[in-house]
């Protein structure tokens, strides 16, 4: 018998043995029944994705990947996406005219600063409905690392410098993409809080910091949402990658803090499949060949137990089982964008903050709201208000989202006329700008963190001609950053040119009794100290999606009343905070150090790194980072410490004033509870946010002096309304780690509850006493494999 012709036989005979025996087909009740049907190869490919969707004969093109189906046993495919800030894919697909259109939402920074739970759930429907409509599944978001230095590249995509706020509004986002049957994936578990050598990088620190601030965001948005899923992180954090950490995925994540959801890498993370799957991260995306073959040998050899697969196959399973896909959803493949961009300007407008408010010079009344009836011209300055930052860039967020709202449409839209000569200069200066900095043509983004276009500082004559055209100044200022590099010092800074502009504008302006506004429309924190004087109000816009301008004009129209609050310090200069002597500030990234974590490169790269594994040396910030810190970061140092900031973490004006009354406060069990009456005192309707912070008493250990426990925030009051405002905490959110005992321990004594309208502005107090001390045990798990020595700057206080 010829080979075909065997070949022939067998297969018909083999189809034969699947029809006689009865295959099951997966649904919810059959989990089990499916698993014992897998081959072991079968098993060992649901375990790695299907690599990335960017080839032309993939379902959705520019997507993240999927997890692999098997038809035999009815098991489809889950699509997952990139967020946060937009339903990640090209725009355009070989096989159709179509265009692809997704929402660019504001960032999470911005969502932040709403210090609204449920703008982060309207924002998180907007975005879960987008999913559903184009036929995807799961986005990998919220990203909910925490803000360690004001140069993460990263930053854009995560939400605070602190757990509670980081936690609770990623919940809320959570819970309105899950609201549309999409499901999430939180990301980057954990410790991930830097993009320089980000791949490779050791994060060391205590099991005090880990608990109190790089796991509570994590544990609060768990335990309050329930994701789908949980992404690991591509660092190493004491001495072991995160997606090969079983104390992380399994002891922590399962095991104390009771979640069951699927698990799976970040793209390529990691050396080890075997040990990834051994520590319960279950899935391996995008999936490379190499993993699919040392899982199958581990599986034949033995050295990878049948169990722990199986623990991994079914939390697969149950993942794919809530999905659109699998579940025959016939998607429309468009969505209702007009309302998504309704939301976008909307809550944009409300994460706004107003830093700072003033008359002009000799005047009465401050510069913001101007009524757009009485402002007959605007003058618009800075090479941002023509080219407006939506968004982040990088895969996480991109910023090529379907139209940017520039401020000289949105102030012709508002009835204000711009000043179009002014218009017509800086149109041609960033095209010249742009022709100088990039000759081979425009990126359609980067992953360094450019500064935008070097500023334009006009001259006497033409300040001269603008100041008679117009009744107030704006000057827009921009910076941006994406995911694989961090920013750098100069862009923290602000550029001489950026000074010497804004001091020739101010000085026109004011000679003549006009405004200058600042819009800040940026990435992070930037230096303020040496303009703050020179204008009269300062607006944060960060990246507020693809309405920018529109959301900017409201807010200096006051069509809407600022009410967004900073989820960070902003820091007079970079260097004021313990963490900058423990970060790679300026670190040149170059390839190589990037590859030294893969086998694969360039023969120069096989030769650096064969080179490096033969007197290895370990680069201070980049191959590890020390978070000598602490647990001091951000405020936690800067108000402990009683260091001077530009301005202080949950600081926001708003248009009108609002007076705070403790109604009343308890302890209940394991419960804190206070109300809170606040009343509008001003003139114009408006929102607040009342935060509250609690100072524990003096115990073992050292403690910040302030440490926020919960945030409300009021609806829109009318002048002389009130709203009381009910906060609620677990009575053990207010101990602190001790690592002797691997325990939480809630000291006895008094606890100073403080309403605050910011970390440095609190406004009542009330005090309870705790008469008997609680300690909570948890495992003695990710121990540091070094002495972490806290930084100097932690000696004086
Ligand atoms: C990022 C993740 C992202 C993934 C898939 C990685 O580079 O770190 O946040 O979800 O790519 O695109």
């Amino acid at each position: 018998m010829k080979h075909n012709q065997r070949t022939q036989i067998l297969t018909v005979l083999a189809l034969a043995a699947t029809t006689l025996t009865a295959q099951p087909k997966l649904n919810s009740s059959n989990v089990e029944q499916v698993i014992a049907a897998m081959t072991t190869e079968e098993k060992i490919d649901l375990l790695i994705g299907c690599g990335m969707a960017m080839g032309e004969e993939v379902k959705f093109p520019g997507t993240a990947g999927r997890t692999r189906d098997i038809p035999r046993l009815g098991i489809q495919s889950a699509y997952l996406a990139d967020g946060p800030h937009r339903l990640h894919m090209t725009r355009t697909r070989e096989w159709d005219s179509k265009t692809y259109i997704t929402t660019e939402i504001p960032s999470e920074t911005n969502v932040a600063a709403s210090f609204d739970q449920d703008a982060a759930y309207q924002l998180g429907k907007v975005i879960g409905e987008e999913v559903r409509d184009f036929g995807l599944d799961v986005l990998l978001a919220p990203g909910v690392n925490l803000m360690r230095s004001a140069l993460c590249g990263r930053n854009n995509e995560y939400y605070s410098e602190d757990p509670v706020l980081a936690g609770k509004i990623a919940a809320g986002f959570i819970r309105g993409i899950q609201s549309k049957g999409s499901g999430t994936c939180l990301k980057h578990f954990a410790i991930n809080n830097q993009e320089t050598n980000r791949n490779n990088n050791d994060s060391r620190l205590s099991q005090r910091a880990l608990r109190e601030l790089y796991l509570k965001n994590f544990e609060i948005a768990v335990k309050e949402s329930n994701p789908w899923s949980i992404m690991t992180s591509y660092n190493r954090a004491q001495g072991l990658y995160t997606c090969e950490n079983v104390e992380l995925t399994e002891t922590i994540l399962r095991d104390e803090w009771g979640w069951d959801g699927l698990v799976m890498s970040d793209w390529n993370a990691g050396k080890d499949a075997v040990a990834s799957i051994k520590a319960g991260n279950d899935m391996l995306q995008p999936g490379q060949p190499r993993q699919r073959e040392a899982l199958l040998k581990a599986a034949q050899d033995g050295t990878l137990s049948m169990e722990l697969i199986d623990r991994s196959v079914r939390r697969t399973l149950e993942f794919v089982l809530k999905c659109h896909t699998p579940n025959g959803y016939v998607y429309p493949n468009e969505t209702d964008l007009k309302a998504h961009a309704e939301a976008v300007r909307k809550f944009g407008a409300e994460s706004m903050v107003l830093l700072k408010n003033e008359p002009v010079k000799g005047g009465a009344v401050a510069a913001l709201p101007f009524a757009a009836d009485n402002v007959k011209g605007i003058a618009l300055y800075g090479c941002t208000s023509y080219d407006m930052v939506p968004a982040a860039m990088g895969f996480g967020g991109t910023n090529v989202g379907p139209y940017i709202v520039s401020l000289v449409e949105a102030a012709r839209k508002a009835g204000i006329k711009p000043d179009m000569s002014l218009a017509k200069t800086y149109k041609q200066h960033i095209a010249d700008e742009n022709k100088k900095n990039y000759p081979d043509g425009m990126p359609p983004f980067s992953i360094t963190a450019p500064l935008r276009a070097g500023e334009w500082v006009p001259q006497a004559d033409v300040l001269a001609e603008n100041v008679k055209n117009n009744d107030v100044a704006v000057i827009t200022l921009g910076r941006t950053s994406g995911e694989g590099a961090d920013r750098k010092r100069e862009h923290f800074f602000l550029t001489d040119l950026e000074k010497d502009m804004i001091h020739a504008v101010a000085e026109a302006y004011h000679q003549a009794g006009k405004p200058v506004i600042l819009v800040l429309n940026v990435c992070g924190p930037v230096e303020t100290a040496p303009v703050a004087a020179e204008v009269d109000a300062i607006l944060c816009a960060f990246e507020p999606g693809q309405e920018c301008g529109n959301s900017v004009m409201d807010v200096l129209t006051g069509k809407v009343n600022p009410s967004g609050r900073l989820p960070m310090t902003w820091q007079v200069a970079y260097g004021d905070a313990p963490a900058d002597q423990n970060f790679p500030a300026d670190y040149v990234f170059d390839m190589s150090a990037f590859r030294r974590a893969f086998s694969g490169g360039s023969a120069k790269d096989a030769a650096e790194r064969a080179q490096r594994q033969a007197e290895p040396v370990e680069v201070k910030d980049v191959d590890y980072t020390v978070y000598a810190e602490d647990i001091y970061i951000g405020y936690r140092y800067f108000d402990t410490y009683q260091k001077p900031v530009s301005f202080p973490f949950g600081f926001g004006l708003s248009y009108t004033t609002f007076d705070y009354e403790i109604v009343s406060s308890a302890i209940d069990g394991d419960k804190c509870q206070m109300e809170v009456k606040v009343t509008n005192t001003g003139k114009v309707a408006g929102r607040e946010v009342v935060q509250l912070y609690v100072r524990a008493p003096k115990g073992r250990l050292d403690k910040p002096s302030k440490e926020l426990k919960a945030f409300g925030k009021t609806r829109s009051l009318k002048p002389g309304d009130s709203e009381t405002v009910k906060l609620t905490w677990n009575t053990m959110d207010m101990a602190s780690f001790d690592e002797k005992a691997s325990a939480w321990v809630l000291d006895k004594g008094i606890y100073t509850w403080m309403v605050a309208a910011s970390s440095a502005d609190v406004r009542a107090t009330a005090t309870q006493r705790v008469a008997k001390a609680r300690v909570e045990k948890v495992h003695n798990v990710m121990a540091p494999k070094q002495k972490i020595v806290r930084s100097t700057m932690l000696s004086k206080k």
